[in-house]
């Protein structure tokens, strides 16, 4: 380890954490020690412990004194996506009723600590104002706005009677490959900072004043510390820095919002230089405790503990030594409760590690006044409707999106419009508010979601139409490029689809490879003179060189959330209007040239973006941006690595189940066939939702397929020895029929292997690792040049396994490979 440390790089704030700022800091201190020395040990230990609210009751909380509770991303009281506000309000009665109940003595009844991911508004209820993601707030380096939006959003979960959000993440960002990077302000950590530290304030309130006033809840900063640096973007990976470098980029972000007075810190997932962060008692208790002075609640991620090397999802008492305070966790919570009091009992842990996490979770619950707030059902907003995106929040929320925008390109200023002309829309993303609000909207992935699901919010094209009916223009919309009218202009609106952590991470930095139907339209339209107006919306800078030189003007809009008219009050300019707006967002992150380039940030030593951070162009500047290269530099185009599914399809694939009553498309996390002849459902091996079981129930013939969207050529990769690799597990086999397993190139062109003899050698319920040579599939039917199935499974029987991943690799070391029939 790197002993050299930059002192100048810690601040330690204590001044701000024991002294008079935060509210009568001697009283609640002496009141903590009060209140600690009379709890059992049993108490204590539940007190650690924040639980999911699908795998505890109201009765647990009590019989275990739990200290905090949950709901991960789409995990809504009685599991209702449709919710209403007081099914909020009345659980969190619920379990603070339980949590105040059954304490051995009158006098200290600790409450429950309800926490949910608040991290663009309040997200995950139904109605809820959606803010643009913090990748969009980074554009505008407003902190007011930053602030007014933490307000708003501790508002709105005031009004559902919970007391915490797992927001904001003041990750940097440092390789946009990441599925996390929206999540982040910026790549540059001063910006991170200065906005990490204005949402702080607006969810808290200031320390100086407003500080855990009626109106504000508590914030958590996230996730300590390196999320954002991993190698290659991977979500969890591993960050590669020297101490200096880790706390230069990654630390300032903590020691600024630990000044502004954040209560909670949540531990990463990611390693640093190979160790993981929720084992690493040098960061958690050297650095981020005793150097940076955080004395509130070092909290556990999802189940985060069980990356911690010999530690499991119940058993980890290595992640409190090293200064985890409080667990996060899920069904495991009960074998985890009864092992960690056993290591209290038996020293493993010690009682003063218990003692001071303990006391770190009480200071913050005194602090915010949690043990005098009484029932949720009582405070202030409680169950008021009225609040729930209101028009004050949206209007905020709708300032915002203006404010963001970056406007990337606009040649011999095409922009801004005049509404009373004739406008065509092109493209499903105007219309898709799950293209807008992006992942953690209502649902963890957001890929779900319909329109319907989000009541009160407003497309890009509601935006777009109310504004040029306003004016007298008139507007054509389609969403898949056919029109009847020529119009004076056209926008264009295409973006990413929805994802999540891990799920949105890319191997390489490149908007769509595969439908590429929007620059067709943008050419024929060119083609008639028809100026081209794009809009993006991203989660991240990626490669969109075609898309710009197809476009007249181009709009990097984000992920903008609920609010699509932020959109048109830019773009759009005339009399009928009430106020103009000109485009004032900046690039907080750097914009590649190239596919290959990422990492890529503004303090490369070679730095050569497309646009670079700070960059962003507004209605005086009379820039054009010429014609861009367009070939597609890769320097390693094998197939090698490529995943195909991980519990779900990989993006362009999807999984299609067959059968006599007929298909059904995998839209969900279980289905089935119309008759129920073959069945699938999402489940988990190692993390959320990376493996999925597939059931066959036998009598006719059904079949699990695999299918890419474009025929996918695999004669190369095959000469690099490449085998299609597939981690199962069987379940059930209690049938005589046989499991084939193959790959299809269209109708009448496969190559079908049998695979169930190679199952039945395996023990039920164990994980394998089996690889079929591609080669094999070739001799056996598969022209490998036109691929359309790259897997199937089919049979007559009855079976049953989960599988994990289905990726491409090199060589057949470490597999169990299938039998080829045909080859020599
Ligand atoms: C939960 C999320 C959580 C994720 C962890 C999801 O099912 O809804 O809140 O972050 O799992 O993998
Ligand atoms: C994510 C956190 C989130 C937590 C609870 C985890 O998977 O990493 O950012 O706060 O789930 O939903």
């Amino acid at each position: 380890m790197n002993i050299k440390r930059n002192i100048l790089l810690y601040i330690i704030p204590l001044l701000f954490i024991s002294g008079e700022v935060i509210s009568s800091g001697n009283q609640i201190e002496s009141k903590l020690e009060d209140l600690v020395s009379r709890m059992t040990i049993e108490e204590k230990v539940g007190q650690i412990f924040m639980v999911e609210i699908a795998s505890i009751t109201p009765d647990q909380v009590k019989e275990y004194h739990i200290g905090a509770i949950l709901n991960g991303g789409g995990s809504f009281p009685n599991k209702n996506k449709n919710h209403e506000l007081n099914e909020w309000v009345e659980l969190a009665d619920d379990y603070y009723l339980a949590s105040i109940d059954g304490w051995d003595k009158d006098n200290h009844k600790i409450p429950v600590i309800w926490g949910t991911d608040a991290v663009h508004g309040h997200n995950n209820l139904r109605g809820a104002t959606l803010f643009p993601h913090n990748i969009a707030l980074g554009s505008t380096r407003n902190e007011d706005l930053v602030k007014s939006i933490g307000k708003a959003t501790a508002i709105e979960v005031l009004a559902s009677g919970l007391d915490l959000t797992f927001s904001p993440a003041i990750s940097v960002p440092r390789d946009d490959r990441w599925g996390r990077t929206y999540e982040g302000y910026s790549e540059d950590p001063a910006i991170v900072s200065l906005l990490g530290v204005a949402m702080v304030e607006g969810l808290q309130g200031n320390l100086n004043s407003t500080f855990m006033s009626n109106e504000t809840i508590l914030a958590t900063a996230k996730h300590y510390i390196g999320d954002g640096g991993t190698e290659r973007g991977i979500d969890k990976g591993n960050t590669i820095l020297s101490e200096d470098q880790l706390i230069a980029i990654h630390g300032e972000g903590y020691r600024e919002t630990i000044k502004a007075g954040v209560q909670v810190i949540m531990a990463s997932f990611n390693s640093w230089n190979g160790e993981k962060m929720h084992g690493n008692e040098y960061l958690l208790t050297d650095v981020l405790k005793n150097k940076m002075g955080f004395d509130g609640i070092v909290l556990g991620d999802w189940n985060g503990h069980m990356e911690v090397s010999g530690c499991s999802v119940d058993n980890c008492p290595k992640a409190i030594n090293a200064g985890i305070d409080m667990f996060m966790v899920t069904d495991a919570w009960q074998q985890l409760y009864t092992n960690t009091l056993e290591q209290v009992n038996s020293g493993v842990i010690k009682i003063e590690r218990l003692d001071d996490a303990v006391k770190r979770i009480i200071r913050v619950k005194l602090r915010s006044n949690l043990l005098d707030k009484g029932l949720p059902s009582k405070r202030k907003y409680s169950g008021n409707e009225s609040i729930i995106g209101s028009k004050i929040h949206r209007n905020i929320a709708r300032k915002a999106v203006r404010e963001s925008l970056v406007l990337l390109k606009n040649n011999d200023n095409i922009l801004p419009l005049n509404p009373s002309s004739k406008i065509l829309v092109l493209g499903e993303a105007a219309n898709d508010l799950k293209q807008a609000t992006g992942g953690w909207s209502l649902t963890w992935q957001g890929n779900e979601n319909e329109n319907k699901d989000f009541p009160g919010a407003t497309t890009i094209l509601k935006g777009i139409k109310d504004t040029v009916r306003k004016s007298g223009g008139s507007l054509e919309y389609s969403k898949d490029g056919f029109y009847k009218i020529n119009p004076d202009v056209a926008i264009i609106v295409i973006g990413e689809n929805p994802y999540a952590e891990y799920k949105g991470t890319l191997s390489e930095l490149v908007f769509s490879l595969d439908d590429l139907r929007h620059l067709e339209w943008a050419e024929s339209l060119r083609k008639k003179n028809i100026p081209v107006i794009t809009i993006f919306l991203s989660g991240r800078p990626l490669w969109i060189n075609r898309e710009l030189n197809r476009s007249d003007a181009f709009i990097a809009a984000w992920l903008p959330g609920s609010e699509g008219h932020g959109i048109s009050e830019v773009i759009f300019k005339s009399k009928e209007i009430e106020k103009d707006y000109d485009f004032i967002g900046k690039l907080a992150y750097s914009w590649p040239s190239s596919i290959e380039q990422s990492p890529l940030n503004y303090d490369d030593t070679n730095y050569s973006p497309l646009f670079e951070l700070g960059y962003g162009l507004n209605y005086s500047n009379t820039i054009n941006i010429e014609q861009l290269n367009e070939n597609i530099n890769r320097k390693n185009d094998s197939l090698i690595g490529l995943t195909l599914l991980e519990g779900w399809a990989q993006e362009p694939y999807s999984v299609e189940l067959r059968s006599l009553s007929g298909r059904k498309l995998m839209d969900n996390k279980s289905v089935a066939t119309p008759s129920n002849e073959v069945s699938i459902s999402v489940v988990d091996k190692l993390a959320q939702e990376d493996s999925q079981k597939i059931t066959f129930f036998g009598n006719t013939l059904s079949s699990w397929n695999l299918m890419s969207n474009k025929k996918m050529d695999w004669s190369q990769v095959a000469k690099q020895s490449g085998v299609l690799v597939i981690n199962i597990r069987p379940l059930k086999n209690d049938s005589n029929e046989i499991l084939y397993l193959g790959s299809s190139c269209g109708d009448n062109c496969e190559a079908i292997l049998p695979l169930g003899e190679l199952l039945n050698g395996f023990t039920i319920g164990e994980w394998s690792t089996i690889g079929i040579d591609l080669k094999c599939f070739e001799k056996n039917g598969l022209n490998l040049s036109e691929v359309f199935t790259p897997l199937f499974f089919s049979t007559q029987g009855r079976w049953s396994f989960e599988i994990g991943s289905v990726f491409i690799d090199a060589g057949t070391g470490g597999k169990k490979m299938l039998f080829c029939p045909n080859i020599e």
